[in-house]
C-alpha cells in the first residue's frame, strides 16, 4: 500500500466532507476523554447536546472530581450505561490526587483509570496529544480490515496488530489527530458496513477494493 498517498488523500477528503463535530473544536485531554466516553456506546447525534450541557455543568477535570456523585448521574440521563458516568468521576479524581489537570499522555497512567480501556487511552493520546495512537472502535477496524484486505478477525489480537500498523503507517504522513477523526468519518460514511466506494478517498488503495473482497471484511470470526 502507497502508505504516503493513501494518508494524503484521506487528509484532503477530510478538510473537504469532514464532519463539524463540537468535540472537534478542542484538543483539551479532559473533553476529549469526555467525548470519547459518551461515543462508545451512544450515536453522534445524541451525544452533542448532552456533550455540551456536560462541559457547561463541569468545564475541567476539577470541577467534576469535586462534584456530586447524583449531580453527575443526573448530567449522564438519556446516554444510558451509567457506569461510564461513575468511572468518570472516580477517574476524574484520580487523575487530579495525581496531580494531573486532564488525562495526562502517559499509557501506563492511563491503563490503571477506571474506564480506561485500550480504545479511550489510544483516542485521547491521538486526538488530544497528537500521538501516533491507532484508536480501534468498530469503525476503524473495518476501514483497516478493507484497506489491508485483512482475512483475520479484527478484533482478535492477530487481525488487530495489522489494523493497528496500518493507521500508524498512515500516521507517519499526516496528523495523528486528523486522521483518526477522518477514518471516523470513512467509517461512517463511504466505508459504513454498507460501502460506497465511489465516494471513497481510499478507493484507489484498498486492497479489498482491488480483489473484490470488501463485502467480505471484516471477517467475523476467528481464523
Ligand atoms: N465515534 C467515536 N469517537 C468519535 C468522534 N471523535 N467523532 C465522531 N464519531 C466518533
Amino acid at each position: 500500500i502507497d502508505w504516503a498517498g493513501a494518508s494524503r488523500a484521506l487528509a484532503e477528503w477530510y478538510r473537504e466532507n469532514g464532519r463539524h463535530l463540537p468535540w472537534r473544536l478542542t484538543a483539551d485531554p479532559y473533553a476529549v476523554w469526555v467525548s470519547e466516553t459518551m461515543l462508545q456506546q451512544t450515536q453522534v447525534s445524541r451525544v452533542v447536546p448532552l456533550y455540551l450541557a456536560w462541559l457547561s455543568a463541569f468545564p475541567n477535570c476539577r470541577s467534576l472530581a469535586e462534584a456530586d456523585e447524583s449531580a453527575v448521574l443526573s448530567l449522564w440521563r438519556g446516554l444510558g450505561y451509567y457506569s461510564r458516568a461513575r468511572n468518570m468521576l472516580a477517574s476524574a479524581r484520580l487523575i487530579v490526587s495525581a496531580g494531573y489537570d486532564g488525562p495526562p499522555n502517559d499509557q501506563a497512567f492511563l491503563a490503571g483509570l477506571p474506564g480506561f480501556g485500550p480504545y479511550t487511552a489510544a483516542a485521547v493520546r491521538a486526538l488530544a496529544y497528537d500521538e501516533p495512537t491507532a484508536a480501534l472502535d468498530g469503525n476503524l477496524r473495518r476501514v483497516s480490515s478493507r484497506l489491508t484486505d485483512l482475512d483475520k478477525d479484527p478484533a482478535l489480537s492477530e487481525g488487530n496488530k495489522v489494523c493497528q500498523r496500518a493507521v500508524e503507517s498512515l500516521m507517519k504522513f499526516q496528523s495523528p489527530r486528523l486522521l483518526t477523526n477522518a477514518l471516523m468519518d470513512l467509517g461512517s460514511g463511504p466505508c459504513a458496513p454498507r460501502p460506497r466506494c465511489l465516494l471513497c478517498p481510499l478507493e484507489p488503495y484498498c486492497l479489498a477494493r482491488k480483489r473484490g473482497t470488501t463485502a467480505l471484511r471484516p471477517v467475523r470470526r476467528a481464523a
